[in-house]
């Protein structure tokens, strides 16, 4: 029996160029943190009157190469893809990260570095931070950064109080009387918490849907039933909760729900203090 050739290993160069190009994402977060160290650090050493160099010099080095290795990843990564002037600035000012970090790089490598250096160092940490954000905006979307800053401060404008001088004088029933009654004896398991039942009573859009509430017919309308009900098990507001309501504000809920239910857009009166 002829033995199977074992499997050969060979390295496939298209997917190990597609590999390189996927670890740009990993990759550009070191020259990013670095190379903002180094100009943080240089930027102290500055404050302090210390020469050039000093504690930024291990940052630069590995952010540098970070740098490189950022932008020849992302040059591979970006093929093929029509990233707009976006893409175009990001790839070259990556590179021009790069250039300016290695060139400093040099710089640093003589025991005094030249009077190019700091400024140099100073200026690649606003660069890399430019080109990172860039770099977001092709993964995120242009503005996704500015957008969101923006949605901070927004200004809203706020919803009108219901002018009592702009109401009808059922619309003014229902603020000053009817709702003050719901508010007070019917939101605590009819509100925003809880919606016994599946009936919600403190907002226009829930009540108005409300089965219970035939607007134009108190008498069909069953919320109207149950306030009446000499049936303990089905009276609102359950017995264990306190007396049924007195019979005139039955009859303000009746008066409401025959006028139409109208409800008045805009905030309500919340309870007094
Ligand atoms: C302590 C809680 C509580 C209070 C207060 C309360 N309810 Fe209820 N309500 C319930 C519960 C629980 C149900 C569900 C009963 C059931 O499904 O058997 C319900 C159901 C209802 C229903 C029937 C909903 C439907 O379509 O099936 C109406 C109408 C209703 N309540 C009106 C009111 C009104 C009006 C008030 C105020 C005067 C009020 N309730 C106060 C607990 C409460």
């Amino acid at each position: 029996m002829p033995v199977p050739a074992p499997p050969l290993l060979f390295i496939d160069l298209a997917a190990l160029q597609v590999l390189v190009g996927k670890l740009h994402p990993l990759v550009v977060h070191f020259p990013i943190a670095l190379l903002t160290l180094a100009g943080l650090l240089e930027l102290r050493g500055w404050i302090a009157g210390r020469p050039a160099g000093g504690e930024a010099r291990a940052c630069l080095w590995i952010g540098a190469l970070g740098a490189v290795a950022s932008a020849i990843s992302g040059w591979i990564f970006a093929a093929g893809h029509d990233g707009g002037d976006t893409l175009f600035w990001h790839r070259w000012g990556g590179i021009a990260v790069s250039v300016l970090a290695l060139g400093a790089l040099l710089l640093s490598r003589r025991e005094r570095p030249a009077a190019a250096f700091r400024p140099i160092v100073l200026l690649l940490a606003p660069a890399v931070g430019l080109v990172g954000h860039l770099g977001g905006e092709l993964s995120w979307g242009e503005g996704y950064l500015r957008d969101a800053i923006v949605a901070v401060f927004e200004t809203r404008t706020p919803e009108p109080a219901p002018a009592p001088e702009g109401m009808t004088e059922e619309e003014l029933h229902f603020v000053e009387v009817v709702w003050p009654i719901l508010r007070d004896s019917c939101v605590e398991c009819h509100g925003e918490m809880k919606q016994k039942g599946d009936l919600r009573l403190d907002r226009r859009e829930d009540a108005l849907a409300a089965p219970s509430i035939v607007a134009g017919d108190a008498e069909a309308s069953d919320l109207v039933f149950l306030l009446e009900s000499d049936f303990e098990e089905e009276r609102m507001p359950p017995p264990e909760e306190g007396p049924p309501l007195p019979a005139e504000e039955i009859a303000a809920i009746r008066r409401w729900i025959d006028a139409g239910a109208p409800w008045p857009a805009g905030e309500l009166p919340a309870a007094p203090r």
